[in-house]
């Protein structure tokens, strides 16, 4: 079966820098991947080339069957209209309420009247549990709402795939469960293709078929989280114990030193 989502062979580098190097990713449909690593490993560049946000130096990305990189501009929006994409910091419109932000994507790019517009947006909003929040400003919102409304809005036009980039980042750990069951649900009720970019162990392992992770612009790993668990590869192993010791950092961290135990000297007062 041709994957829906097909990365072959990409390269990225800004400049001396190398992000991505090599990487290959198939995402089969109804498949839900979640792609790991280190900060600034290129994880955001490498949805950002889905997207055709930014372009590959070597290699490509096929999303359904079609080059991204050979689009013109109109097949190229063809193909963003079946891919909802969830910002890293939800990227709302500050200036407009959530009902707004939601409906944007509608308002511009289908026929939808405004009645049908205002109830897809409260069909999108009830399944991210936001329900009576359509008046509200971003400023008026807890970090977790505004990700909601960021998911809200990925899924008005009920896209095919969904790229979510680190949804649940500085969530506590209830809301993180919460956006996970989310994603679930999209899933099993829209049937939808989709990677997520996530440092949540836990949520990954909730939420992946497969699990990818990269490190140093390769993607070294990409199993299901049975197999990803006791991949004896150094690096996952490092990965899944969250250990500053191993060869996952480039600069190995200062080592670890001993209590100071001055800090903990009585203080005498005469
Ligand atoms: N437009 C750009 N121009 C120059 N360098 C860039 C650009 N976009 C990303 N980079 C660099 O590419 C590297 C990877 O960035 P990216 O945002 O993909 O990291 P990430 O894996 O998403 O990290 P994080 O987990 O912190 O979000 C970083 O070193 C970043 O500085
Ligand atoms: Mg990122």
């Amino acid at each position: 079966m041709e994957p829906v989502i097909d990365v072959v062979n990409l390269s990225k580098a800004f400049g001396p820098k190398v992000v991505l190097s090599n990487v290959n990713l198939q995402v089969q449909e109804g498949e839900s991947l979640c792609v790991m690593g280190g900060s600034g490993t290129g994880k955001t560049v490498l949805l950002r080339n889905i997207m055709g946000l930014l372009t590959p130096d070597s290699g490509h990305v096929a999303v359904d069957g079609k080059i991204i990189q050979q689009l013109n501009r109109d097949e190229l929006f063809e193909v963003r209209q079946k891919i909802g994409m969830c910002f890293q910091m939800a990227a709302l419109f500050d200036s407009m309420t959530v009902e707004e932000n939601v409906g944007f994507a509608l308002k511009r790019h289908t026929p939808m009247t405004k009645a049908e517009i205002a109830d897809r947006v409260d069909e999108c909003l009830s399944m991210v549990g936001l329900k009576d929040t359509n008046k509200l400003k971003p400023s008026e919102l807890s970090g977790g709402m505004k990700r909601r409304v960021g998911f809200a809005r990925a899924i008005a036009l009920k896209p095919k795939i969904l790229l979510f980039d680190e949804p649940t980042t500085g969530l506590d750990p209830v809301m993180t469960d919460v956006i996970g069951r989310i994603i679930l649900d999209l899933k099993a009720e829209l049937g939808m293709t989709s990677i997520t970019v996530t440092h949540d162990l836990k949520s990954a392992f909730e939420i992946a078929d497969r699990i990818a992770l990269i490190f140093r612009g390769e993607c070294i790993a990409c199993q299901t989280p049975g197999e990803f668990k006791v991949n004896p590869h150094p690096v996952v192993q490092q990965f899944l114990r969250g250990d500053a010791d191993g060869p996952f950092l480039q600069d190995p961290p200062p080592p670890k030193r001993a209590l100071d135990r001055a800090l903990f000297h009585p203080i005498h007062i005469d």
